[in-house]
């Protein structure tokens, strides 16, 4: 049985600058894949790499106990031909690499956890979308998703179990973090319900998902997780409690075509 706590995480996202801290603070050594090394922030060790070619970052994952993959170039953008390649590349080439890697590790580490998305479920007002009764959607989104998705399950690994993290909308402050776009439109009177404001959103606090991803690490879960507070809410509903919560007093609706949801997808 391996006992070092060497935490590797793939990418210097928002997301792994929390986990970063989390982890940091039980006491586990952090190194970050990085293709850009000056953004990875202390306490955390950035590890080089092109996310796309191996080379000398292998050693760092061959010495992690735990790896967390963040890698995902962000959707919030056009979805114009370029783009929509890089945001299906940028996640699944990352994947595929240390896939290869672990392959062949003689002592891998002994979990891996892969960032996905709770997009992949279909777009649901009648009922929520669990890891065993949910349906996968449709459109170029859920294909990233899946693609994603196979590409991780596509390494069989005896040694190290691994997970799909299937997240929900992350609120946490941090630059460019969803809740930092929605607080900053609420803030200009534009935060009012989108569309009819009857469609569901999944979403859970940072804190919570920084626990989540403890509970995986140290538990025996495998294969697709929900990542996400227990309830949706609806878009009217949260629209409105994230008005309360800074003290906006109203919020002007969006249209359906130009709303945030759009980059949101
Ligand atoms: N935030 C959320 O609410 C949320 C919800 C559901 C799912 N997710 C998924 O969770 C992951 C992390 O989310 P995040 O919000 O923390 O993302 P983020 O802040 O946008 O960071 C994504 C990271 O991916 C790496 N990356 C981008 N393109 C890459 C490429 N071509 N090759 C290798 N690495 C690349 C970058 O790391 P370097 O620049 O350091 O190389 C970047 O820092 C993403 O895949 C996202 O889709 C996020």
């Amino acid at each position: 049985m391996k006992t070092r706590r060497n935490l590797l995480l793939a990418g210097s996202s928002f997301l792994s600058a929390a986990a970063t801290r989390w982890f940091h603070q039980k006491g586990w050594q952090v190194r970050v894949l990085t293709r850009r090394p000056a953004a990875v922030e202390s306490p955390a060790v950035p590890v080089s790499w092109d996310g796309e070619s191996r080379s000398d970052w292998e050693v760092a994952l061959r010495e992690a106990d735990v790896l967390i993959n963040f890698c995902g170039r962000s959707v919030k953008c056009r979805y114009h031909a370029a783009n929509r390649r890089a945001i299906l590349e940028s996640r699944v080439l990352p994947t595929r690499l240390p896939g290869e890697v672990l392959a062949e590790c003689p002592m891998p580490p002994r979990v891996w956890l892969n960032a996905a998305s709770a997009t992949i479920y279909r777009h649901a007002e009648d009922r929520g979308m669990s890891e065993s009764g949910g349906e996968v959607g449709a459109g170029f989104s859920v294909d990233v998703c899946r693609a994603w998705e196979d590409e991780a399950r596509r390494w069989r690994l005896r040694e190290t179990r691994q997970v799909l993290l299937r997240t929900s909308m992350v609120l946490g402050n941090g630059a460019n973090s969803v809740y930092s776009v929605l607080a900053r439109l609420a803030r200009l009177g534009l935060a009012g319900k989108m569309g009819s404001g009857s469609q569901f959103i999944s979403w859970i606090h940072m804190e919570d998902f920084c626990r989540a991803l403890e509970f995986l690490v140290s538990g025996d879960l495998e294969g697709p997780v929900n990542v996400t507070a227990p309830e949706p809410v609806t878009n009217r509903f949260f629209m409105e409690a994230l008005r309360k919560s800074l003290g906006c007093r109203f919020g002007l609706p969006a249209s359906a075509v130009g709303c945030v949801s759009q980059w949101l997808d």
